[in-house]
C-alpha cells in the first residue's frame, strides 16, 4: 500500500487525510483510542471497509439528495440508540458526499458531539466534501440550510474505491478538481489520480487550517459554485453538481472578462481547461432564462450583498459583492446563446 498523509491543521482539532491505494487498510489506526464501538452510515452496494475487530452495525441511508433531510438524521440517530453508541464511540461515514453530509450531523448531533471518521468513496467527497468539518442537511426552503460545522477525526480516500464509480459520478467530481486548478494554478490533470486527489486535498486543507468557518478565504472554494448552484435548481437537476460547476466555473472566467478583471486569453483558459483539458461540458444541458437564473442567485443563501460571485483577477481569485445586475444578465444571455 502507498499512501499520502496530509493533516487538517486545526490546533487539538487536526486530523489527517490518508490518500493512496488500499488506504481503508489504516481505517483501524485512526479511530479514537477511548471508541468501544462503532456505527457505519453507508449506502448498499458501496465499497466496504472490511473486518472492524470493535462491535459494530452498518445503518444504510438511501441514494439521491432527497434523502439528505432531517426524516434521515432521526433514522440515524435512533439506530445509534438501538445500538446503545455513547459520547466516546465513533461514527465511520462510509460513502460519497452525501452519506459523509449525513454522518457528519448525526455524528455532531448524537449527545451534542460523537467522533466521526470518513471514507470517502466518491471523487467528490475525496477532494471536497468530506474534508473540511461542513455538515448538513436540506429542508425544502433550500440545499444544507440545516447543519453544523463538525471536524471528523480522520478521512480515508482508498483509490481503488473510485473502480466502481459511475463514470457519470467521476465527472462530477471532475468539475470540482477543474475548479481547484484555478485556485491554486496547478495542472492537475499532469498528475496521476493519487497525486492529483492528494493535490486537491492538500489545497482544501491549506484553506480550511486557515479559514475553518468561512469568514473569508474559505469562500473562494466556492468558485463556480454562484451560477452552479442556479443551474441545479432552474434545471431541476438534470445536470450533477459538479458538471454545474465546471460551467459555472466558465461562466466565471465569461464575467471577470467582461468586468475587465481579466483579459480576453484567461477568459479563454477557463474554457479550454474545462472544456479540453477536463472534458467537461462548458454550457448547461438546456436552454434556461437568463433573468430566471439571476432571480435565483439573489436567494442564494451566501447572497448577503447583492449578487456575489467569486471571479479571478490580476491577484488571483476573490470574493465580489453587488455584481451589477445588467452586466450579469447580458453576459449570461451571449454565454447561453453560443
Ligand atoms: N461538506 C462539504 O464541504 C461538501 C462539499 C461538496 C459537496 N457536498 C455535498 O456532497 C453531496 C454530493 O456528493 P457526491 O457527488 O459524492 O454524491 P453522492 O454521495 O450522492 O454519490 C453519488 C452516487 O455515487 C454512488 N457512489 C459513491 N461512491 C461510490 C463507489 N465507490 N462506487 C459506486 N458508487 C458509488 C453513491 O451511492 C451515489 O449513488 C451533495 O449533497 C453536496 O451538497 C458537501
Amino acid at each position: 500500500m502507498s499512501s499520502r498523509i496530509i493533516r487538517v491543521e486545526l490546533g487539538e482539532r487536526s486530523y489527517p487525510v490518508v490518500v493512496g491505494h488500499g488506504a481503508t487498510k489504516t481505517l483501524r489506526t485512526l479511530l479514537p483510542a477511548a471508541a468501544r464501538r462503532a456505527v457505519i452510515v453507508t449506502q448498499e452496494g458501496l465499497p466496504t471497509i472490511g473486518d472492524l475487530d470493535l462491535p459494530h452495525t452498518s445503518l444504510f441511508i438511501d441514494r439521491g439528495e432527497a434523502n439528505k433531510n432531517l426524516s434521515t438524521i432521526e433514522h440515524l440517530c435512533r439506530g445509534f440508540a438501538d445500538f446503545g453508541l455513547t459520547r466516546n464511540d465513533v461514527v465511520i461515514g462510509v460513502g460519497g458526499g452525501l452519506v459523509t453530509d449525513v454522518a457528519g450531523f448525526a455524528a455532531a448531533s448524537w449527545h451534542r458531539g460523537t467522533s466521526v471518521v470518513h471514507v470517502a468513496t466518491s471523487l467528490l467527497g475525496m477532494v471536497d466534501a468530506a474534508i473540511g468539518g461542513k455538515t448538513a442537511v436540506n429542508i425544502p426552503e433550500g440545499k444544507n440550510l440545516v447543519g453544523a460545522f463538525w471536524q471528523p477525526r480522520a478521512v480515508v480516500c482508498d483509490i481503488d474505491h473510485l473502480s466502481t464509480l459511475p463514470e457519470s459520478e467521476m465527472r462530477c467530481g471532475l468539475g470540482e478538481v477543474a475548479k481547484y486548478h484555478f485556485i491554486s494554478g496547478t495542472d492537475l490533470l499532469a498528475m496521476t489520480m493519487e497525486e492529483r486527489i492528494a493535490e486537491c486535498v492538500r489545497i482544501k486543507a491549506e484553506i480550511v487550517s486557515e479559514d475553518e468557518r468561512e469568514g473569508g478565504r474559505r469562500a473562494l472554494l466556492n468558485y463556480g459554485h454562484t451560477l452552479a448552484h442556479a443551474l441545479e435548481i432552474a434545471g431541476e437537476h438534470d445536470m450533477a453538481h459538479g458538471e454545474a460547476v465546471a460551467v459555472g466555473v466558465v461562466f466565471a472566467g465569461r464575467l471577470a472578462g467582461a468586468l475587465g478583471l481579466i483579459d480576453g486569453n484567461r477568459v479563454e483558459t477557463h474554457e479550454r481547461v474545462v472544456g479540453d483539458t477536463y472534458g467537461l461540458r462548458t454550457r448547461p444541458l438546456r436552454s434556461h432564462d437568463p433573468a430566471e437564473l439571476v432571480r435565483i442567485m439573489r436567494r442564494d443563501k451566501k447572497a448577503i450583498n447583492g449578487l456575489t460571485f467569486i471571479l479571478d483577477g490580476a491577484g488571483g481569485l476573490a470574493v465580489h459583492n453587488d455584481v451589477p445586475e445588467d452586466v450579469v444578465v447580458e453576459t449570461l444571455r451571449t454565454f447561453l446563446s453560443e
